[in-house]
């Protein structure tokens, strides 16, 4: 198994989640009939805490958070809940909702540069959205959107307001998105494979600045990615998604030095050792079925090596370990290691015995 660690260990009180998305499910219109491309998906985000999602391309990361902020469009059918700080936003009017995407929940994408409006300059594009959601117009406007260039980070930030989109770098790029979803002073940012199309240097500056704002502001972050080095380096809890459904959820330490699903232990095995003997990766063999042609029973069995008749029986649910109140993990395999059945958790069971304050590692609510 890589040794991979994660840095960040921070102690969270836990009151109400700030986000419980809840039997979230979303079908598809592909024509003469829906097909489901997201599986009744719980997830929880505390004030202040950092939820990394993981699992590879097509496993539903993007989908989870568009349904959540009624981003798919009318081809999508939407189910379950999801409750952000005490409002309902599924099935919200457009209204309501509009003024929480993008000022109380941001997001930011891989692509800035196709997020940006090309022909209008990076000043009034941040202007429009501190108009938005702040209310700001005229010098007051131009003055907080100076400050926000000038907080993530961007030189010349009074020059740079005059700037085109296709006058900057990918890493200018998404800062300032960065700036413009700080414009609404959001409790939730939701980051995208933010940094997946910078290289390397620029990735870990535009990761070090997230991580600066929001010690800052205290503003939760979900940040969705393939990577499981951005996941240690920055998450305090992660759930790894596959096949339109999380298959394992546990405090980022207790993942990546237990990891109990084989498809988690295959995407760490896939990474490279930081340290010690260098050795053949273990890429998992196959895909992620798509949502129209998921195996019977568990959607991994036909990519898995632990694969049993029983995993052809029903979707494993995700239950807690034995012995842990936080680990996750939706796997027969894990269900058969419990010693006793009664050992086994329901996650929502689990949820329902949380006590108000507690810290990262019990966290479940
Ligand atoms: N509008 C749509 N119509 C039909 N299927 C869709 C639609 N959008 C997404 N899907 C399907 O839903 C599944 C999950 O897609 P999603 O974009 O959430 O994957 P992802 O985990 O974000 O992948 P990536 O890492 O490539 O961004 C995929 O199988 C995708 O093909
Ligand atoms: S349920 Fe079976 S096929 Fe699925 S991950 Fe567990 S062992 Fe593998
Ligand atoms: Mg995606």
């Amino acid at each position: 198994m890589a040794s991979l660690l994660p840095q960040k260990q921070t102690s969270l009180a836990v009151s109400a989640p700030l986000m419980c998305v809840k039997g979230l499910s979303v079908d598809f219109d592909i024509g003469k009939r829906y097909v489901r491309a997201l599986h009744s998906v719980d997830l929880t985000i505390q004030r202040g805490e950092t939820l990394g999602v993981v699992g590879e391309s097509g496993c539903g990361k993007s989908i989870t958070w568009l349904a959540v902020l009624g981003l798919l469009g009318r081809r999508a059918k939407i189910s379950g809940s999801a409750i952000f700080d005490g409002q309902e936003l599924i099935g919200m009017a457009a209204s309501p909702l509009n003024a929480i995407r993008g000022g109380r929940i941001a997001l930011i994408f891989q692509d800035p540069a196709s997020a940006l409006n090309p022909v209008h300059r990076i000043g009034r594009q941040i202007c429009e959205a501190l108009a938005l959601h702040r209310g700001l117009s005229g010098t007051s406007a131009r003055e907080e959107a100076r400050r926000l260039l000038d907080r993530v980070g961007m030189s010349n930030a009074a020059q740079r307001l005059n700037e085109y989109p296709h006058e900057l770098s990918g890493g200018m790029n998404q800062r300032v998105m960065i700036a413009m979803a700080l414009a609404g002073e959001p409790d939730l940012l939701i980051a995208d494979e933010p940094t997946t199309a910078l290289d390397a240097t620029i990735q870990a500056q535009i990761l070090d600045l997230l991580r600066d704002l929001q010690a800052d502001t205290g503003m939760a972050l979900a940040l969705i990615s393939h990577d499981l080095g951005v996941i240690a380096d920055m998450a305090d809890r992660v759930a790894v998604m596959y096949a339109g459904r999380v298959v394992e959820e546990a405090p980022a330490s207790s993942l990546f030095e237990n990891p109990a699903h084989p498809y988690t232990q295959g995407l760490l095995a896939a990474l490279p050792e930081l340290e010690g003997p260098r050795r053949r990766l273990m890429a998992i063999p196959g895909a992620v079925p798509s949502p129209q042609a998921l195996p019977a029973g568990c959607s991994f069995s036909d990519r898995c090596g632990y694969v049993e008749d029983m995993c052809h029986d029903g979707a494993p649910e995700l239950l807690a370990l034995q012995g842990s109140s936080a680990h996750f993990a939706a796997c027969r395999q894990c269900e058969a290691r419990a010693d006793h059945a009664a050992s086994i958790v329901l996650r929502h069971h689990v949820e329902m015995k949380v006590p108000s304050t507690m810290s990262s590692e019990g966290a479940k609510a």
